[in-house]
C-alpha cells in the first residue's frame, strides 16, 4: 500500500526548531534551569530519570526533540542495567506525524496531536497550541523526582510530580501548571498524567454500576479508538469507579486472577474525573486521567497556578489478585488518615435501616443496650435527628437537635452509650440543604443553580455551593461546633445526589466553572481542618451507599459505605468489584434484615453475618425485631469475627472463586502479612444435586510451616485434617460441606 508521504528525514523540522529555540543538544545534564516566564534555557539531551519501587521500575527521558517520552514501565529491571535515552518515533505516514506517534509523558495540545492530550489551553489572542519542552528536574529523594516542562514560547510550565512507593511500586503523579502569560490564559483539559503501553492484546478491566448495585467488575478487550471511564456527576459516582487495570493477554478478554502482567490505577479525585483509555493508530495504549474536560474551564492569571489531582499507578507480573493487593496495602499504609497502621474499623451498629428517620430518645437508648449486649463498639444514629426532619422533605442544612425528639439535646444517648462502652457516632450530610429549611430561606442564592433558570431538586434537596467561602465557613463551623459540643466518636458524612445547574454567579463569567474544581478542594480542606481540630474523630465517606468512593475521598476519612444495599446475595458481587480497587479495611458491611427491604430475599442470620465478616462488620438490622437465636447468632460470630478481624481487614486477600456472572459458588481468603493466621469463606447460591464445592486450594500461606484448621462457622469433609503443612492446604486443599441455598461457611488457619 502507498503511503501517501513517508518523510525520509522526520526529525529535520524538529533540529531547525531546536536551533532556533536555542535548545542545545550536547549535554547529558539534569538540572538544566529556567525560570517560568522567561525563554526555554538549554534544554538536556539524552536525558534518562528511572524510579524503582517493589517489583517495578518506571522509566522516561528527554528525546531528542525536548519532549518527556515514556521510555519503559513493567517489571524491576537490574540496577546495573543502562536504559537508552528515548528517541521519538518516526512519522508513520503524513497523516501520523512523529508527535502523535511517541508516547509522551505529558502531552500538551499541538503540532497537531490528535489522541487525547494531558493538557489543552487557549491563550488570550486565540492561540491554542501548546508544545510542552523539557526545562528541569529536582530529585528530592532516591523515589520523588519533579520535571518542569515549559512551552516551546509561551510563558506556561507544567511541574510533573513522580513519587514511587518503594513497598509496593506504586507510582503518584500529578502536574501543577503554571502560567506568566500577562494575559489570563484557559485551561480546557488538566490531566494528572498519562501513562503508556507498548502495542499488543489487552483487556481493560474496570468498575461499573448504579445506586443500590456498585462495583461490578467488567472486562473488556482494549479496541482501536478511546474508552472513556469518567463521571460528569460532581462526584466519583455510582456509575463508574476511577479505578482501571489493563491485563496483557491472549485473545481472552479474561484477566488471570494469579498470573499475567497487569497494570492499573486509581484517581485521587471526588470531583468529576475522566479516566481515557485510547489504542492509537499503530495499536499502542495511552491511559489519560484527570479531570474531567467536559464543561472544564479553569483560567489562569500571571502567576496562578492549578495542581491537578494525583493519579495513582502500579504494575505486577502476578495477574489481578495482585494488582489488588498492592493497591490495597499501597492505600492502607500510604492513603488512609491513619496510615501506615489505621486500626481495624469498630464493629457498629447503626440504626437507619430498623427505624428511619423516626429516630427518638428512648428509642435509640433501647436499640443502644441491644446493641451493647452483641458485643458491638460503636453506637451510630443515622438521618432524622436535626431540624425539623420528619421525612426527607425537611431540615437538610439545619444542623440544631431536634427539640422534640431530643428535648435535651443529644447528651443523654451519647452518655446512655458511653456507659455502655460503646463510643458514638452521627449521621450528617454538610453538603445539602432542602428547600424547606430555615437555611434555604434565609440563603437561596447558597446552592449551585443558574440564576433565573428552574433548580432541579432531587431527594427533595439541593446542593450547597460548597466552592464559595461563606458556604464552606458555615458547613465547616456547624461541624466544628457539633463536635465540640458533643462527645461524637465518628461521623457518617453522607450525599445523596448528584449535580445540576453547576452555576456560581458571583464570580465573573469566565471563572464560574471553577466550581469543579473549589468545591471539592473545600471539601477536601473541611475535612483536613476537622481531624486536626477533632484528631479522635473518624469518618465515614456515604453517598447513597458507594457514590463517593476514591482515594481522594479517602484521604480524609477511615471508611465508605459501599451501596445501600445490603442484600447478602448481592453484596457478595458487590463486595468481590469493590476489592480489586479498594482494601476490605474502609469496606463496611451491614448485617440487615429478612426478606431483605430492597429485593425480598430471604437469607439465614449465618449467610447474612458471614458474607458482612468479609468486611469491616457493622449491623444494621432491627434487635427489636430480631429473635433469641438470630441475636445469638449475631453475638457469637461477632465475638470470632473481632479475633480475626486484622487478618480479614489488612491480610493478602485471594478472590478464590469469583460470585459474579451466576456462578453458583464463591469464595475468598485472606492471609495476615506475616502468614501466621489465614481466614476463609465459602458460599454456595443454589446447589445441584451431584455438583459439590470445589475444593479450595488456598493460597499465599508459607508453604513449610504447619497450620491448624479451626472452624468459625460450618464443617469441612470428613476426613479433612485438623493439622497440616501449608504445602498441603495450598496443593491439596480443603474440601467444604455446603450445600442448599445461600449457606456459609468460614474457617482460620493458625500456623502452630
Ligand atoms: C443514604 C445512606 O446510604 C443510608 O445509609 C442512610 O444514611 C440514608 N442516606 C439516610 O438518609
Amino acid at each position: 500500500m502507498n503511503r501517501p508521504f513517508l518523510k525520509t528525514f522526520p526529525n529535520f523540522l524538529s533540529l531547525l526548531l531546536c536551533v532556533a529555540l536555542g535548545i542545545s543538544f550536547a549535554g547529558g545534564a539534569l538540572h538544566a534551569q529556567s525560570t517560568p516566564g522567561t525563554q526555554p534555557a538549554r534544554a538536556p539531551f539524552q536525558a534518562v530519570f528511572r524510579l524503582d519501587g517493589g517489583d517495578t521500575t518506571y522509566a522516561f527521558g528527554v528525546n531528542e526533540r525536548g519532549e518527556l517520552q515514556q521510555i519503559y514501565w513493567g517489571g524491576r529491571i537490574g540496577a546495573s542495567d543502562t536504559i537508552a535515552p528515548p528517541k521519538s518515533n518516526p512519522d508513520w505516514a503524513s497523516f501520523d506525524s512523529s508527535y502523535n506517534n511517541t508516547p509522551q509523558e505529558y502531552a500538551g495540545w499541538g503540532t497537531g496531536l490528535f489522541h487525547e492530550p494531558a493538557l489543552k489551553v487557549t491563550f488570550a489572542d486565540g492561540n491554542r497550541d501548546l508544545v510542552l519542552h523539557y526545562v528541569s528536574s529536582f530529585r528530592s529523594d532516591e523515589h520523588s523526582l519533579d520535571i518542569m516542562l515549559k512551552d516551546i514560547s509561551r510563558a506556561v510550565s507544567v511541574t510533573l510530580h513522580y513519587r514511587i512507593d518503594p513497598a509496593t511500586g506504586i507510582l503518584a503523579r500529578s502536574a501543577t501548571i503554571e502560567s506568566h502569560e500577562a494575559k489570563p490564559i484557559m485551561i480546557e483539559q488538566a490531566a494528572a498524567a498519562g501513562f503508556a503501553l507498548p502495542p499488543a492484546h489487552y483487556t481493560l478491566s474496570y468498575l461499573s454500576g448504579r445506586w443500590a448495585g456498585e462495583f461490578t467488575l467488567n472486562q473488556e478487550a482494549v479496541r482501536p479508538g478511546q474508552r472513556i471511564l469518567e463521571s460528569r456527576r460532581g462526584s466519583s459516582g455510582h456509575q463508574i469507579n476511577p479505578w482501571f487495570a489493563i491485563g496483557k493477554n491472549d485473545a481472552a478478554d479474561i484477566v488471570d486472577e494469579e498470573h499475567g502482567e497487569v497494570w492499573f490505577g486509581a484517581l485521587a479525585w471526588s470531583g468529576s474525573w475522566r479516566i481515557t483509555v485510547e489504542q492509537d493508530q499503530l495499536d499502542a495504549v495511552r491511559v489519560t486521567g484527570g479531570f474531567n474536560p467536559f464543561d472544564f474551564g479553569y483560567p489562569l492569571k500571571s502567576g496562578e497556578k492549578l495542581e491537578t489531582p494525583v493519579f495513582y499507578a502500579g504494575y505486577t507480573h502476578n495477574g489481578m489478585g495482585e494488582a489488588s493487593r498492592l493497591l490495597n496495602h499501597f492505600t492502607v499504609s500510604n492513603i488512609l488518615p491513619e496510615a501506615p497502621n489505621p486500626r481495624p474499623r469498630p464493629v457498629i451498629y447503626n440504626s437507619w435501616e430498623a427505624t428511619e428517620f423516626n429516630v427518638t430518645e428512648a428509642g435509640q437508648e433501647s436499640l443502644a443496650e441491644k446493641a451493647a449486649a452483641l458485643g458491638i463498639d460503636r453506637f451510630v444514629m443515622d438521618d432524622g435527628w436535626f431540624g425539623q426532619r420528619k421525612t426527607d422533605h425537611a431540615g437538610l442544612g439545619d444542623w440544631y437537635v431536634n427539640k422534640e425528639k431530643f428535648p435535651n439535646g443529644l447528651k443523654p444517648l451519647i452518655d446512655k452509650v458511653h456507659s455502655l462502652n460503646m463510643d458514638f457516632g452521627l449521621w450528617v450530610e454538610p453538603e445539602m440543604v432542602n428547600p424547606d429549611s430555615d437555611l434555604y430561606r434565609k440563603h437561596p442564592e447558597w446552592v449551585l443553580n443558574f440564576p433565573g433558570r428552574p433548580r432541579s431538586e432531587e431527594r427533595n434537596q439541593l446542593m450547597l455551593n460548597l466552592a464559595r467561602q461563606d458556604v464552606r465557613d458555615y458547613v465547616y463551623g456547624f461541624l466544628d461546633k457539633l463536635l465540640t459540643e458533643n462527645q461524637i466518636a465518628f461521623l457518617k458524612w453522607d450525599y445523596n445526589r448528584n449535580w445540576s445547574e453547576p452555576g456560581w454567579d458571583q464570580l465573573p463569567p469566565d471563572e464560574q466553572k471553577k466550581v469543579y474544581v473549589q468545591f471539592t478542594r473545600n471539601l477536601y480542606s473541611i475535612l483536613a481542618e476537622l481531624r486536626v481540630k477533632h484528631p479522635n474523630v473518624e469518618i465515614e465517606s456515604c453517598s447513597g451507599g458507594g457514590g463517593r468512593v476514591d482515594l481522594g475521598i479517602l484521604h480524609y476519612t477511615d471508611e465508605v459505605w459501599p451501596s445501600d444495599n445490603t442484600d447478602p446475595l448481592d453484596r457478595l458481587t458487590i463486595q468481590d468489584g469493590f476489592t480489586y480497587a479498594y482494601p476490605v479495611q474502609v469496606m463496611m458491611a451491614w448485617v440487615t434484615d429478612s426478606p431483605h427491604w430492597l429485593n425480598q430475599r430471604s437469607t439465614s442470620m449465618a449467610y447474612r453475618m458471614l458474607v458482612s465478616m468479609q468486611g469491616s462488620l457493622g449491623i444494621g438490622a432491627n434487635l427489636n425485631k430480631l429473635s433469641d437465636a438470630d441475636l445469638s447468632t449475631i453475638k457469637r460470630l461477632t465475638g470470632a469475627y473481632k479475633q480475626v478481624q486484622k487478618t480479614i481487614t489488612q491480610g493478602d486477600l485471594y478472590r478464590l472463586i469469583s460470585p459474579t456472572n451466576g456462578s453458583e459458588f464463591s469464595a475468598t481468603e485472606t492471609v495476615s502479612t506475616d502468614k501466621s493466621q489465614a481466614v476463609f469463606f465459602g458460599f454456595v447460591h443454589s446447589t445441584q444435586e451431584g455438583r459439590t464445592f470445589p475444593r479450595l486450594q488456598l493460597l499465599g500461606l508459607d508453604p513449610g510451616a504447619v497450620y491448624t484448621l479451626s472452624s468459625i462457622e460450618g464443617n469441612t469433609v470428613e476426613g479433612t485434617p485438623v493439622v497440616a503443612s501449608g504445602a498441603w492446604w495450598m496443593n491439596h486443599g480443603v474440601n467444604l460441606q455446603l450445600k442448599g441455598d445461600f449457606q456459609g461457611a468460614a474457617f482460620r488457619l493458625e500456623k502452630k
